[in-house]
């Protein structure tokens, strides 16, 4: 199997292309200590998870019915059936896997051993880093969710930057298809779930799935894969934002191209700002602004960006799971959409002329991401590397919990950090 993966000539470092040494007065334990935490943590899960195909995704966590009634300032007695009893798991407490490599998260380990290797070079890492990408390679086939282009660009994506091979590339461009066969031009948007009471739901985690198809349209030339995602970037800046660019999670359309309706599925409410929700726009629009340089694509960034760093109500800017739940000592925050918006917002600061604000705001995030409060001590936290992220609070599901796709946009962000101050970890 690991031939998938054969590879030719010297490793192509993801992030470190020309670096130099930091200079006097640069004070980067942190950064040291970040990588090394990472680099312990997930050598320890892919030797614990040894042969079978399992993929870390959480821990499991239990939920209080009081609990998230308050937080949703909602009356238990309209809540939905399915949550009143509380789960309790034999499994409190342990490893989470991934369900099957269907999954949506089942990329981001994969990924996270590709961005370990990418910052540290450690050999270790990118042999685990091959074993778990191949076990995704059935994943090329997959059409039944717009989630295929977090699974397969975190994953496949991350191995052919590091390391190009023939089948690697299949892989992504059938992928790529299959993504674009989710695109209706009626519509002007990709498909992205195929459960639930909507008829075309499209929700803001999407704008995550136009990296694969910009990625895709580089190494084919062939312009349908960009024209697709703009088209679907387009139609969703026209109507998944309000006028102070906080974000619907779900747009539904109808099939000629009107809304449906317009909710949420993990947000404190229809018309409350969802915080990962806000991460993933930030990111998705810096995106189709690094790839085509229109301007209008780096003021919505740049719009979502502010709204971001005006809304948050925590001491330390690591966003409550939702910007309208309530300011509680233990309301839940959200590491992930932290760790998306220091990651997006380090990539916004290097595409424009006056970006150091954004810079400086993820820089801040970074650095308390990588304090004790957040990242894991060393053997601990089941083998992820940041605490307290919150998954999806109205359905009872990983609340203030470790999470893969946290750790992911983690390692990113300190992989664009480093290139940005142009320094190598074994400067450190
Ligand atoms: N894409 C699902 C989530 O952000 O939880």
């Amino acid at each position: 199997m690991n031939k998938l993966l054969l590879i030719c000539g010297a490793a192509i470092s993801i992030g470190l292309a020309s670096c130099s040494s930091p200079q006097k007065g640069d004070d980067y334990g942190w950064l040291k200590n970040a990588i090394d935490v990472s680099a312990v943590q997930l050598k320890t899960t892919a030797g614990e998870v040894g042969d079978t195909v399992l993929l870390p995704r959480s821990i499991w966590t239990g939920y209080d019915m009081d609990f998230l009634c308050a937080q949703l300032e909602r009356d238990p007695a309209t809540f939905k059936d399915s949550l009143r009893v509380k789960p309790v798991h034999a499994t409190l407490g342990s490893r989470r896997y991934c369900s099957s490599i269907y999954d949506w998260t089942s990329g981001f380990f994969p990924g996270n051993l590709w961005l370990a290797y990418g910052l540290t070079l450690d050999k270790q890492l990118e042999v685990e880093a091959i074993r778990f990408t191949n076990y995704l390679y059935p994943l090329r086939q997959y059409k039944n969710t717009h989630d295929i282009g977090f699974m397969m660009n975190c994953s496949y994506g991350n191995a052919y930057r590091t390391e190009p091979a023939d089948s690697v590339r299949q892989a992504l461009i059938e992928t790529a298809d299959n993504l674009c066969g989710r695109f209706n031009p009626q519509i002007g948007c990709i498909r992205s779930w195929d459960f639930g009471r909507w008829n075309f739901p499209v929700i803001i985690d999407n704008m995550m799935n136009l990296d694969l198809l910009f990625y895709v349209y580089h190494l084919t030339g062939d312009t349908k894969y960009k024209d697709i995602a703009l088209k679907h970037a387009d139609t969703t800046m026209k109507n998944h934002f309000r006028k102070d660019y906080s974000s619907w999670h779900v747009v539904s359309y109808n099939d000629d191209g009107s809304v449906e309706l317009k909710c949420t599925h993990q947000g404190k409410n229809d018309d409350s700002s969802w915080a990962r929700g806000q991460a993933w726009a930030v990111y998705g629009y810096t995106s189709c602004y690094r790839e085509t340089k229109d301007a209008k694509y780096l003021e919505q960034a740049k719009h979502i960006a502010d709204y971001i760093m005006t809304s948050v109500q925590t001491n330390d800017s690591i966003p409550l799971w939702d910007y309208d739940a309530p300011v509680t000592p233990q309301t839940p925050r959200d590491a992930s959409a932290a760790a998306v918006t220091a990651s997006a917002l380090i990539e916004m600061s290097t595409l424009m002329e006056d970006g150091q604000a954004y810079f400086r705001y993820a820089e801040r995030l970074l650095k308390n991401l990588s304090s004790p409060a957040y990242l894991a001590k060393p053997g601990e936290n089941q083998g992820f590397i940041l605490m307290h992220s919150t998954g999806s609070l109205p359905n009872g599901s990983e609340i203030d919990t470790p999470i893969n796709y946290a750790d992911y946009y983690y390692l990113e962000a300190l992989t664009r950090y480093m290139r940005v101050k142009g320094i190598a970890y074994k400067d450190l």
